[in-house]
């Protein structure tokens, strides 16, 4: 550095010194508008995603409606749970929430100024059946209705989950929730119905999210829990996991059978996402060998209509219950695939043993988001869907979520300057870009979360969203994060 160029700086420094730090700070994220100006990349430059990609964000029915009691909802095992003394780090609960139920026409706006083009959201069991079958509440569906005109009226697309954890209690009280077989019954009974009264407006359905985080960590042995919160024997947790993608398979050929011509159907499963430690045609190949048998009792059974001969043999007599012909409604045709992507779940290499894999542990200073099982991985945004698409030849896959939880803190404005979820998104979507360039068929990303929300066990205090939401008030307040989406949407390309 030459003398004259040290001085300079140093002037420089100096003067922003002088203007307090403070000074440079931009003064609210909505400054960082999306821009048109010629001076940046362009897509030709930048390659983007492909025409047409369906950009979203999601969140889901307990997490932010509120409302609990009105209009003839019933109880859920979310309500029962969430007032249970001790279950929830902060001791809050979700009667509140976001208090969506009154204030969606505010939160399509907060899309619309994404210009998100599409919002996946869940429809509430307890609210259409409170008693979980039986005769439906007649104002079941109609904050829906208003939802999903409010929606269309705004050109964002509808995407409808129909379980998104919140069983109605009466079906846990009456025959232990997914334990009995009645559950998944009810549970068709209800998307039949729901097919029925909304694929006017509602073009794709998830059957159910996440089979595997409520049944393992509601009714297993983990140290996260979920409702109802039951550590139940081995045999019966295997008859938990076959009665939810049972349940699965139910509701695709209800769907079917009530829905109108065109509705799209598929899951959206948390698949167990196995990463090559190393890119090497041996890891490569043993990830593929991993995601199938790791993903055994959910997708691999919904995909392959049989339980792989290594689920079988680990769960010995403990094996679940079942006919030829489960296996068939199981794996019923779906039309697309939704998933959901947070972490790499397993960094794998090959193994010359019978399984063919070996999973590499994780270092204890390992980097996590703000939730302790939220490894960052960003590849796994990548070798999630490229396995899916090459071990089941999967045509249409969606990121049914896949977000970053942070400790964000407003500053004195209220301003969120959320740096470390741009850098967990940015890096994401950099992997999956690299999916969509090869032609994995990735059709659209729903980031989760909208804005902050019922964050489960964890409560109100664990963030995920792109708006900060101040409980007291509800308040919605665009983070900086927000505004990189926006960017990205309107570029689409990682910016
Ligand atoms: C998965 C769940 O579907 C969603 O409800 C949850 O809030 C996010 N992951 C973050 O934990």
């Amino acid at each position: 550095m030459s003398p004259s160029h040290t001085r300079r700086h140093f002037a420089k420094l100096a003067a922003q010194a002088a203007l307090g730090i403070s000074a440079l700070l931009i003064e609210n994220p909505a400054q960082a508008r999306p821009t048109k100006s010629k001076r940046l990349p362009s897509s030709k430059a930048s390659p983007g995603f492909p025409k047409g990609f369906l950009w979203g964000t999601a969140t889901s029915a307990y997490q932010i409606e509120g409302a609990v009691k009105e209009d003839g909802r019933g109880q859920s095992i979310w309500d029962t749970y969430a007032h249970t003394p001790g279950k929830i780090k902060d001791n809050s609960n979700a009667d509140r929430a976001n208090d969506h139920y009154h204030r969606y026409k505010e939160d399509v706006q907060l899309m619309k100024a994404l210009g998100v083009k599409s919002y996946r959201f869940s429809i509430a069991w307890p609210r259409v059946f409170p008693q979980g079958t039986g005769t439906p509440n007649p104002k079941g569906l109609d904050f829906y209705d208003r939802l999903l005109d409010e929606l269309l009226a705004n050109s964002i697309e509808p995407f409808a989950t129909l379980y998104h954890w919140d069983l109605p209690q009466e079906l846990q009280d009456r025959h232990g929730g997914w334990e009995s077989r009645d559950t998944p019954k009810a549970f068709a009974d209800y998307a039949g119905y729901v097919a029925q009264r909304l694929t006017d407006r509602v073009k794709h359905i998830f059957t159910i999210n996440e089979c595997s985080a409520f049944v393992e960590l509601g009714y297993g042995n983990n140290s996260i829990e979920l409702a109802p919160g039951l550590k139940l024997s081995q045999r019966r947790l295997n008859q938990v996991r076959h009665h939810a993608v049972l349940g699965h398979g139910l509701a695709v050929q209800a769907i079917r059978a009530s829905g109108r011509a065109g509705t799209k159907v598929g899951p959206a499963e948390n698949i167990t996402t196995c990463v090559p430690a190393i890119e090497t045609p041996e890891n490569i190949r043993a990830a593929e060998i991993a995601t199938r048998e790791l993903n055994g009792g959910y997708l691999t059974v919904m995909l392959e209509g049989k339980y792989t001969d290594a689920f079988l043999a680990y769960a010995g007599a403990d094996a679940p219950k079942y006919t030829a012909e489960d296996l068939k409604v199981i794996s019923a045709p779906v039309d697309f695939v939704g998933i959901n992507v947070y972490s790499p779940q397993h960094y794998v290499v090959s193994a010359d043993d019978t399984h063919g894999f070996a999973l590499v542990p994780f270092p204890p200073s390992y980097p996590l988001m703000n939730s302790n099982w939220l490894k960052v991985g960003p590849e796994a945004l990548y070798w999630a869907p490229r396995n899916l698409a090459k071990i089941w030849n999967v045509k249409e896959i969606y990121i049914t979520e896949n977000g970053a939880s942070i400790a964000d803190v407003p500053d004195a404005k209220g301003i969120v300057y959320d740096l470390d979820r741009i850098m967990y998104l940015r890096n994401y979507l950099t992997h999956l870009l690299r999916a969509t360039s090869e032609g994995v068929p990735v059709r659209g990303y729903f980031l989760w979360s909208l804005m902050d929300n019922f964050e489960w066990s964890d409560g109100l205090a664990n963030r995920f969203g792109l708006h900060w939401v101040d409980y007291d008030t509800q308040r919605r307040t665009p983070k900086l994060s927000a505004s990189f989406y926006r960017e990205v949407i309107a570029r689409n390309s990682v910016v």
